[in-house]
């Protein structure tokens, strides 16, 4: 394994060591264990609760991606998180997101200003094809993370995430739990895997502006 693969101890002293030097000398790191088991099962609770009361919607497509396909881009549902109106499993998630902003900032100087998170759901059969996570018109997003909530992953069951750093061969990455994955959003490109299973988990982009989500209609 590369050194892009992390396993802090959990303090929050040094929960990201090696993340700011990652970022800057590869645009990736992937840090196993990021959130514990019972970290895990509390924010799959929060998310399958919202599946079972029908609040994920169909993820749209940004004006970033301006080509047209005859297959859908993106099969995922998703429930934007509203900060003032997270649940204490969030709260906490929404607190180690902020942990990670304030290490950045005093790290690498990034500059970050808010976040922006949501639940995510991948029915069976669902993908979404190569892209970046910036929008053409809208350079708001530095950091893309994303926070896995699949228990019992296995291999066969699909939805790998599939980073293509610039110059550099792909590389696979299974979206086992607790696992949480940062890049670059300016310049790494990614896809997901077909999912064989149903797929969880907790995206969040990290921003050099207030975030503009109004949370109407959510
Ligand atoms: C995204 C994305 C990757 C993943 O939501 O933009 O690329 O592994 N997610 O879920
Ligand atoms: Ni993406």
């Amino acid at each position: 394994m590369t050194n892009n693969y992390l396993n802090p101890n959990k303090s929050i002293e040094n929960r990201f060591d090696g993340v700011a030097d990652a970022l800057a000398s590869e645009g990736y790191v992937i840090i196993d264990n990021f959130l514990s088991s019972e970290e895990v099962e509390l924010l799959l609770s929060v998310l399958k609760h919202y599946i079972e009361s029908d609040r994920l919607k169909k993820a749209g497509i940004g004006t970033a991606y301006q080509y047209q396909v005859n297959r859908e881009v993106r099969g995922d549902y998703i429930k934007w998180v509203e900060p003032s109106q997270a649940l204490p499993p969030t709260q906490t998630f929404i607190d180690y997101l902020k942990d990670l902003i304030a290490y950045l900032n005093r790290t690498c100087f990034l500059g970050l200003k808010d976040f922006e998170v949501h639940y995510t759901m991948y029915p069976k059969g669902t993908y979404y094809d190569k892209h970046i996570d910036r929008f053409k018109l809208n350079d708001a997003r530095v950091i893309s993370m994303v926070t896995y909530l699949n228990k019992d992953w296995k291999e066969g069951d699909g939805g790998e995430l599939i980073l293509y750093p610039e110059d550099k061969p792909a590389i696979s990455i299974q979206p086992t739990s607790g696992r949480m994955i940062c890049f670059r959003s300016d310049s790494i490109e990614h896809e997901v895997l077909t999912t064989n299973t149903e797929r969880y988990s907790i995206t969040g982009w990290l921003l050099n502006q207030i975030s503009e989500l109004t949370f109407i209609n959510q």
